[in-house]
């Protein structure tokens, strides 16, 4: 099957959906608000989200700007039917050459990791379609687990398990590490006010802190619910595993995942940054 159709056929499976419900509850206990550039709820705005997946960011922006008008586009139709009138979804691929008749005031990208070919097109595709004066947020992660304390090692197979998956980005060639690049992708390509935050996020119900704790929570959730998904796609479809090579992997895996003595971590990246006027 062609690795789009893959891809396709990933994100719009019931159990990806409700696992992307959980991811928007990660972002929103994370970032604290839904986006970090400028939107004046008071402007007139053109606003557009790519691979909106659920639809949940097109549709709150929407809410708190009823003036804007807002797009959300992806590959798959994994929207929702019943949207505020100033949102509307389209089916297509963001990759290809884009052809909208006016430009975007605002443009937000979230969580397209493991999705992305060619970022730094992407990212020229979004200057060129901003009006002057326009910004663009990219909200990703690096897809890296990692510790601080030494807890996690190479020895573990949830280590194993990522760095696995690493070989199947040269077979997709969409990385699953957009974070830490997005900042050079954007000043590549012309924007500049660039700001960034990175966020080390918890994997697991390890933190003393309450928040989080929460947040590991949900991260773990999201994690342990797409383990399969994921792992069918990356390792089956791109690695050529057999599922009975996959799943003595996984068993290993999941261990991991429930020991609390691995303080396992890995960033989000959100970067924001204007066409100049
Ligand atoms: C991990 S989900 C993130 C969804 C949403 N942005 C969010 O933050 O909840 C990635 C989304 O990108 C979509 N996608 C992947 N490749 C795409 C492409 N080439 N063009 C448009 N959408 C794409 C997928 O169908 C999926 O809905």
């Amino acid at each position: 099957m062609p690795m789009l159709e893959v891809v396709c056929l990933m994100f719009s499976s019931q159990p990806e959906l409700e696992r992307l419900d959980i991811m928007n509850a990660l972002f929103d206990l994370v970032l604290e608000k839904l986006h970090h550039m400028p939107i004046d709820p008071n402007e007139s705005h053109r606003i557009l989200d790519i691979g909106t997946g659920t639809g949940i960011w097109a549709i709150e922006v929407g809410e708190e700007c009823p003036t804007a008008e807002v797009i959300g586009i992806d590959i798959s139709p994994t929207m929702p039917l019943t949207v505020p009138p100033n949102v509307k979804f389209e089916v297509a691929d963001i990759e290809d050459a884009w052809n909208f008749s006016y430009p975007f005031t605002r443009i937000h990208s979230r969580y397209m990791a493991g999705s992305i070919k060619d970022w730094p097109l992407l990212m020229r595709q979004c200057f060129n379609n901003l009006e002057p004066g326009g910004w663009a947020e990219f909200c990703d992660f690096d897809i890296d687990y990692y510790s601080q304390d030494g807890t996690l090692t190479e020895h573990h197979a949830l280590r194993k398990w990522l760095t696995t998956a690493y070989g199947a980005e040269a077979v997709t060639g969409r990385t699953l590490r957009p974070g830490k690049m997005l900042q050079y992708w954007m000043e590549q390509n012309g924007f500049h006010n660039i700001q960034v935050l990175r966020q080390p996020l918890p994997l697991g119900i390890w933190p003393k802190d309450k928040k989080l704790k929460k947040i590991g929570f949900l991260n773990w959730t999201q994690l342990w619910e797409g383990l399969s998904g994921m792992s069918l796609r990356l390792y089956l479809d791109c690695l050529g595993w057999s599922a009975e090579e996959l799943e003595l992997l996984l068993v290993d895996v999941r261990k991991d995942l429930k020991d609390r003595k691995l303080h396992v971590l890995f960033d989000l990246y959100t970067v924001w940054g204007q066409r100049p006027l």
